[in-house]
Parts: C-alpha cells; sequence; structure tokens
C-alpha cells in the first residue's frame, strides 16, 4: 500500500468518509476507528501483513473486518469470512457483502454461512484465523471447539488471533457497560459476559495445540454517552426497563469499554 492507497485506488480514510456520508450514527463511525486501532494493535504485535490466505470468523457486519482488509498486505490472495449469521446477527450478512462491495474487495472475499467447527473440509492451509469479539457469544466448550477448528485448517507455523473485550472493568462507566450487558433480553450462552479470562484463554489454547501463546491488554479509550451509549445498547438489545431504570448514571457517568485482551498463537 502506498501513501494510504490500495490497489483499488482507495485511500484507507475513505471508508470512514464512506461511513459519514451514508449518516451513520456517530457511534458507528467511533466504532469503525476503534477497530481501526485495534488492527494497529495487533499488527503491531505479530506482522500479519504477510499472511496472503486468511480466515476470519464472526465477521458480523464488517466493523472489524473492512479495517483489517485495508490495512493486510495488498497482496492478500483470499480472505474467507465464517459466520452463521442466525439469531441477532441475522441481517449483518448484508450489510457485510455491501460493505465489502462498496470497498472494491469483492475479488477476494468469499463468505461461508457456517459457524467456525463447520468450516473444517471447505478451507485449508490458511496463514491465518483470525476474530473480533466472537468467544464472548460461545461458551466455553465452543471456545475449545472454535480454536481447534482453527488450527485444523492452519498452515504449520500459521497464526490464531481472537481479540475481544477484557472481563476485567476498571472505570465506573466500564462497570456500568458490564452491569448493562447483563440484561440483554437475546442472551446467546450462559457465561454472559464478554470474554474468558486470560488464565481461560492460556489454558484452551494449549489444550488445542497451539504453542508461542500470548495474550497482551490493550485499552483503546471509547466513552459513550447520550444517544451513541443508548445506541449501543439497544443494539446490544439491553431491556427498555433497564435502560430507563439506568438512564440517569447513563448520562452522568457514560458506558465505556473495558480494555482488549489480543490473544496471538501459533500452530
Ligand atoms: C459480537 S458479534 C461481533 C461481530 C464482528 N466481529 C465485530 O467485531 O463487529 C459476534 C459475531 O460472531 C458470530 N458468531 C456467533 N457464533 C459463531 C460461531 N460459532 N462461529 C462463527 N461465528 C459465530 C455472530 O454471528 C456475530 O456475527
Amino acid at each position: 500500500m502506498e501513501n494510504g492507497i490500495n490497489k483499488h485506488g482507495i485511500r484507507n480514510y475513505t471508508r470512514l468518509e464512506w461511513v459519514t456520508r451514508r449518516n451513520a450514527s456517530v457511534y458507528y463511525r467511533q466504532l469503525f476507528e476503534y477497530n481501526s486501532r485495534l488492527v494497529d494493535e495487533v499488527l503491531r504485535r505479530k506482522p500479519i501483513s504477510t499472511c496472503k490466505r486468511v480466515v476470519e470468523f464472526g465477521s458480523g457486519s464488517g466493523l472489524f473486518t473492512i479495517p483489517l482488509m485495508d490495512k493486510l498486505h495488498e497482496d492478500v490472495e483470499e480472505y474467507i469470512i465464517v459466520d452463521p449469521y442466525e439469531g441477532p446477527y441475522i441481517k449483518d450478512r448484508e450489510s457485510l457483502a455491501r460493505r465489502i462491495r462498496e470497498s472494491g474487495y469483492s475479488g477476494k472475499a468469499r463468505i461461508l454461512k457456517v459457524p467456525v467447527w463447520g468450516m473444517r473440509g471447505k478451507v485449508e492451509d490458511v496463514d491465518l484465523v483470525i476474530g473480533h469479539d466472537v468467544f464472548c457469544d460461545l461458551t466455553m466448550y465452543q471456545v475449545k471447539n472454535a480454536m481447534m477448528a482453527g488450527k485444523d485448517v492452519l498452515r504449520e507455523g500459521g497464526f490464531f488471533i481472537h481479540s475481544g473485550l477484557s472481563p476485567n472493568a476498571s472505570t465506573a462507566a466500564e462497570r456500568l457497560l458490564m452491569k448493562l450487558d447483563s440484561h440483554t433480553s437475546t442472551p446467546l450462552v450462559e457465561n454472559n459476559w464478554f470474554s474468558p479470562g486470560s488464565e481461560f484463554l492460556f489454558v484452551i489454547s494449549r489444550e488445542a495445540g497451539f504453542g508461542d501463546i500470548t495474550i497482551h491488554e490493550v485499552k483503546i479509550p471509547l466513552l459513550l454517552s447520550g444517544n451513541d451509549a443508548m445506541s449501543i445498547l439497544k443494539e446490544w438489545n439491553i431491556e427498555d426497563k433497564v435502560l430507563k431504570k439506568y438512564q440517569k448514571q447513563i448520562d452522568e457517568i457514560g458506558i465505556e469499554f473495558p480494555g482488549e485482551q489480543i490473544l496471538i498463537c501459533r500452530k
């Protein structure tokens, strides 16, 4: 990528402009920027920009996917997206497909509508398996299954990476976000907070057969208040009566993302 322009002639920051043009809420823009910084943090720790064949599992609507595709080396040959798009995420596939199209990446991307463990036999010898905020939707048992499936499709020496919001809150606004999240009306799993702790991740990665395991805590500031806070809480299906009850605290304190926990390991 030269001067921030990729071979499709698209500047890095056009995605942000694109989101703005479409009158997306400030909250979406902030999330996009947040994920863009998160990708930088991952790249700082692992030089994955040389990867040519990539699987991203749990891509959702692509708020992490597009910044990642922007920043991976332009020679990425294939970007395989693996997501079942069920339940509250049923509509996200359309948004993702649109974002990929409008970003000029259609030629490289392939969407497999299966859970991560369903990619076996459809994908092989990839250099990188990466996901963002997916473990939060899985049970502990499923996290291990996901990692084992990742290992099966990676080439020898390939990387598995997952970033997710940390289970450790240190500010009042972070604690408020965690408390509100426990009131979602569509809980996907019983262990309902964001991410498993780092000890669990370490043990599971080892059990799944990975080596060179590292877990990094990174703080990317994102404090939301007013309508932006409400947008994200509604998107997470936090019950209305809970939002009403905590409205004053949400206005006064805001809600804040805790740090990110980035797990990196190697086959
Ligand atoms: C919290 S969203 C995160 C979306 C996206 N990665 C982001 O950061 O915006 C979780 C995503 O994981 C997907 N997901 C849930 N269970 C999955 C599974 N077993 N395999 C692959 N993806 C899964 C959901 O469909 C959803 O798109």
